[in-house]
């Protein structure tokens, strides 16, 4: 089976013995990551190597989480040269990354291209009524709902987060338009591609740190067959244009121990 689970934040024991724990079904069993693994490049590395031994094949996507820099972050890498390091680890561990060739899944519902993406957020998924990113963001120091991204996420070498979010953009549309036009994909993103799952954040202003607008008809045009995605910490199921949405984020201790099951694996191929 394709699986897939996001935000393992690793940095609370409790979620790292949630990792221990995990193990494939069987064998042939694929593990799709939709980023917040954890920030330090030693969590990033220790909760990839521990599942893509266990996994036939390990496919990951960043979060914002894997790209903050701490001030006691001994790495101290900063934006893009800090993504390119755990791009390089990852290569390293046999663990696919953005950066390489998408694989195919020619397991039981396949065959589907799966495309790990790395896109970011530009703020335009604003408060209703507010037409300005400036306005949007003054609205959320207002509310006290501000993402720890503004202070510990770096877009070195971009000039800001939406201008790093913008080359992504740009990059990764031409490499999804380039594909086998017969074949559907599996999208995984840390963010839903379309802006509605984002609709019942309990902090509708913090949608600006969840998504761009740009992606808004991605599932239709490169032919989703399932959007994967987390970040949010509200994991469920839903449909937008008839594909099939999969938020899968564990989240932190605090909000996992409340949910009457524990986290688990979802199932994205074949479709349950
Ligand atoms: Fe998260
Ligand atoms: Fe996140």
């Amino acid at each position: 089976m394709l699986l897939a689970l996001s935000d393992l934040h690793v940095s609370y024991t409790e979620n790292r013995k949630l990792v221990e724990l995990l193990r494939p079904g069987s064998d042939d069993d694929w593990l799709l990551i939709a980023g917040d693994v954890g920030e330090s490049i030693d969590d990033i590395v220790w909760a990839l190597d521990t599942l893509r031994r266990r996994f036939a094949k390990v496919v990951w996507a960043p979060g914002n989480h894997e790209l903050w820099t701490r001030r006691d972050d001994a790495s101290a890498l900063r934006g893009e040269a800090k993504y390119s390091r755990i791009v390089e680890l990852c290569q390293a561990m046999g663990v696919l990354t953005p950066e390489d060739p998408y694989p195919v899944w020619r397991g039981p519902g396949g065959p589907a291209v799966i495309a790990p993406l790395f896109l970011l957020y530009d703020y335009t998924f604003r408060p209703d009524g507010v037409t300005t990113q400036e306005a949007a963001l003054a609205q959320a120091y207002k509310e006290g709902v501000v993402c720890t991204d503004e202070f510990l996420l770096h877009p070195d070498p971009y000039p800001t987060r939406e201008a790093w979010c913008r080359a992504r953009l740009a990059a990764t549309e031409q490499r999804l338009a380039a594909l086998d036009p017969e074949l559907p994909t599996v999208l995984v993103n840390h963010y839903p591609l379309v802006r509605e799952p984002t609709r019942i954040l309990r902090y509708p202003v913090f949608a600006q740190w969840c998504g761009t607008e740009h992606t808004a008809d991605w599932h239709l045009r490169f032919r989703a067959a399932v959007a994967v995605y987390g970040h949010l910490h509200i994991p469920r199921t839903t449909y937008h244009d008839g594909v099939r949405f999969e938020e899968v984020s564990v989240g932190y201790p605090r909000e996992w121990q409340k949910r009457p099951a524990p986290p688990a694996l979802r199932q994205i191929l074949p479709t349950p």
